[in-house]
């Protein structure tokens, strides 16, 4: 059988994963990742890695619940296998805490995290400021981990990857029968996606390795998640904001706040700034398009826009693009045969 080259462009969590998922899934594949920023200098390696759903708008709600099961399900078997630790995959429990009933007092996800229940009253004595709260096992990937982990599977399975700037999809006809397009806010100008917006979000890591037990303020704002290494204060939400240089008023309002939920954290010493900015969009787009131009055809699958909740999502956005790169291989099979009769 003949091999389909295929390009993905983006080397952070969706462009590997789904670069990973490819091969997985489709072995008459060749692979390059080709990407001008790789781990530790992408949006991902400043996630915090939480797999806690943001909801996206113009997204079905049915369809972001299968991306968080298959997500979920897929990380829920490495951190069950002695590959968790390289990884970088492990579980975590925490609160959930609000400082009015939120309108959904289940949400979506709620029966796919471990344990879901409201909190109870002893439990909510720890934040006085705060009416509700939701308590459950969830988990959180290392972005610096994961993607390096990613990368090895890719290459074990015969991927390349490539270090370089895509202009403009055309520069790729040619040498690629199938173009994917994981380049996250890079979209914008890469193809010239209007409705994709950055969030700048800067976040502290710290050590404070007593801390065991993740905390999250329902407005988003304010969070606590103990990692492997590190625990990561929160946080910011800015919009249309593009400054990647960390801001010390920003750090001290999340020192401030985290303090509040965790007075134990006035104790955090080693403490670093880090600032990412979201790839935005009302919904993830995840579309097979086919480019023409002087009568030629450039397929591309697009999986880009997955903003404040990309880890929560990759692996089931990864299995849907590679639904469509299939789709497209018979496609292109039909034609090539059609073109030799
Ligand atoms: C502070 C912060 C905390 C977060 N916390 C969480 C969390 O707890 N849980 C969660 O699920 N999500 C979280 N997120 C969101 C998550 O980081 C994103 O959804 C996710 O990283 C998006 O991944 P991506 O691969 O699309 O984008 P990126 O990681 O930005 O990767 C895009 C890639 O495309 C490449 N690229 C772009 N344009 C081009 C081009 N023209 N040519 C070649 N290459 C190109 C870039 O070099 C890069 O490698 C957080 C984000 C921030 C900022
Ligand atoms: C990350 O960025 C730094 C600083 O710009 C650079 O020196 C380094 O080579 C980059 N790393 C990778 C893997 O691209
Ligand atoms: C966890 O690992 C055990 C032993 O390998 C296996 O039997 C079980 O099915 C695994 N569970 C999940 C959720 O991966
Ligand atoms: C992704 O696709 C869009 C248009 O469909 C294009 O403008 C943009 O340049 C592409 N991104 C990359 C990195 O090829
Ligand atoms: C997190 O902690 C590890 C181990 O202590 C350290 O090597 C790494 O640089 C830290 N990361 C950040 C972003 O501070």
């Amino acid at each position: 059988m003949e091999m389909t080259r295929v390009a993905v462009i983006g080397a952070g969590v969706i462009g590997l994963s789904t670069a990973v998922c490819i091969s997985e899934s489709i072995p008459q594949c060749s692979i390059d990742v080709i990407s001008d920023k790789f781990t530790p200098n992408t949006t991902s390696d400043v996630a915090a890695g939480m797999l806690i759903p943001h909801a996206y708008p113009d997204t079905p709600v049915y369809l972001q619940k299968q991306w968080f099961q298959e997500t979920f399900d897929r990380l829920f078997g490495i951190t069950n296998s002695s590959e968790a630790i390289d990884a970088g995959i492990h579980l975590v429990s925490g609160w959930q805490i609000y400082r009015s009933i939120p309108p959904q007092e289940r949400p979506f996800w709620a029966d796919i995290v471990l344990g879901f229940r409201r909190m109870t009253e002893s439990e909510l004595k720890k934040f006085p400021q705060h009416v509700f709260g939701q308590t459950f096992t969830t988990m959180k990937c290392e972005g610096l981990s994961y993607l390096q982990w990613l990368e090895k599977r890719l290459r074990k399975s015969g991927g390349h990857i490539h270090i370089r700037k895509v202009e403009d999809l055309w520069e790729l006809y040619g040498s690629y029968d199938i173009v994917v397009n994981c380049s996250g806010l890079g979209s914008r100008e890469l193809v010239g996606d209007l409705e994709l917006f950055p969030v700048r979000g800067q976040v502290l890591k710290v050590q404070a390795p007593w801390v065991k037990h993740f905390i999250r303020d329902g407005d988003g704002l304010t969070y606590i998640y103990p990692g492997a290494f590190n625990v990561t204060l929160g946080g910011t939400r800015q919009k249309d904001d593009w400054n990647l240089s960390p801001d010390p008023q920003n750090s001290r309002e999340i020192l401030n706040r985290c303090w509040a939920l965790e007075p134990s954290l006035q104790g955090a010493w080693d403490i670093k700034e880090k600032v990412g900015l979201r790839p935005s969009r009302p919904g993830v787009r995840l579309q097979k398009e086919i480019l023409t131009q002087n009568g030629h055809q450039l397929p591309v699958v697009h999986n880009y826009g997955h903003g404040a909740g990309g880890f929560s999502v990759h692996w089931g956005t990864a299995l849907q693009a590679v639904q469509l790169i299939k789709e497209l291989i018979t496609t292109l099979r039909i034609s090539t045969f059609k073109a030799k009769l």
